[in-house]
């Protein structure tokens, strides 16, 4: 096995990140590490599957595992109420107990998906993420964070689990269209944003080549704030930087703007605001713009402030007449406050001039 990078995660239950080149071929020997066994039901959706399923169930044959798979149809519009009961039910009848394991084969949609099922199914299954996208890997795989959208938002039925595992293969990023890449990218630089730890170096010096260890050191950054806060009741709210803004982009734009590019736009909105009222140190938009760029990540849409405040306003992070906005104080440097919902219309305002 070629280097293996390895990053625990110390939340109410424990568990291993795993980062190694080749691994989708060793899903099985690591789960079997890690004192899983029994039957296991990898669940991916149809891009994904026709490309991995069979390397993932063969490894896991190989450990004894008997294993069954259930693809769903790829796209947000899966993750709702119906695709998850059909998972229950398809578990039950696959005669699944407490003491087997779902494997979440893909990306965000598939591991918030099985992961809401391993949550519930039984109240609660072992479960492994093996994420497939970049943003996967970064964000959506690590932490417990499960959901399913309801008709009248996104994850708004939901649980925080957390899975037995986590193994990322950094050659999937071969199989990933350029434009999914970028996506993921923008919750790279939010860590760079939030974090630092040099991550906008090795983005601006040569991304490609210092992949692993940018997605390392964002996995590491995830799991710190995770084990200070798991169900999100202080600092994990900083995780949330672009995303007031994003969220209402992605709403606005009725889901046709990818959550990536969102999220960029309100990463640059916020931090415009707050360096021009001076509450952030010069230049930060400027680096953040610079690595924007490089992905050809957008700064701006189409709509206006008052309709993304509007947006803001009905996200289900927001309270009755204030919501919780992450500002940069410098680049690796944010702050969590709360604002009133004339004073965010300001903000995107100033922030969108
Ligand atoms: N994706 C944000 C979080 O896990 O808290």
């Amino acid at each position: 096995m070629v280097d293996m990078r390895k990053i625990r995660v110390n939340a109410s239950s424990e568990y291993d990140v795993l980062i190694s080149r080749g691994a989708i071929d060793n899903i099985g020997a690591f789960a079997a590490e890690t004192g899983l066994c029994g039957r296991a039901c990898v669940i991916s959706d149809s891009n994904v599957a026709p490309i991995y399923m069979e390397r993932v169930k063969a490894s896991l044959l190989k450990e004894g595992f008997s294993v069954t798979e259930y693809v769903f149809k790829a796209g947000e519009t899966s993750k709702n109420a119906q695709t998850f009961i059909d998972i229950l039910n398809f578990l039950a009848k696959a005669h699944l107990t407490r003491k087997d394991t779902l494997f979440a084969l893909g990306g965000g949609v598939t591991g918030d998906l099985t992961g809401f099922c391993a949550a519930t199914y039984m109240r609660g299954i072992n479960f492994v993420q093996i994420p497939t996208s970049l943003l996967a890997a970064v964000d959506s795989s690590v932490g417990g964070k499960t959901a399913i959208d309801l008709e009248y938002g996104k994850n708004l039925a939901g649980a925080f689990y957390q899975p037995r595992l986590v193994v990322f293969d950094p050659d999937v990023l071969q199989t990933l269209p350029a434009e999914f890449f970028a996506d993921g990218m923008a919750e790279v630089i939010k860590y760079a944003m939030i974090r630092g730890r040099g991550i906008d170096e090795l983005i601006l010096d040569n991304t490609e080549k210092n992949i692993e260890e940018i997605i390392s050191r964002c996995i590491e950054i995830k799991s710190e704030i995770v084990c200070e806060d798991e169900f999100e009741g202080g600092i994990r709210r900083i995780l949330n930087f672009g995303h007031t803004a994003g969220h209402a982009i992605e709403k606005a734009a009725e889901f046709t703007l990818s959550h990536g590019r969102c999220v960029a736009i309100g990463m640059y909105i916020v931090t415009k605001a707050w360096e021009k009222r001076g509450l952030c140190r010069e230049g930060t938009c400027d680096i953040l713009l610079k690595m924007l760029e490089k992905f050809s990540l957008p700064k701006s849409c189409d709509f206006s402030p008052t309709e993304l405040a509007e947006g803001a306003r009905a996200d289900k992070k927001a309270e009755a007449d204030a919501i919780n906005l992450v500002v940069p104080l410098s680049l690796g440097e944010c702050d969590v406050i709360k604002v009133g919902m004339n004073e965010l219309l300001d903000i995107f305002t100033e922030g969108m001039e």
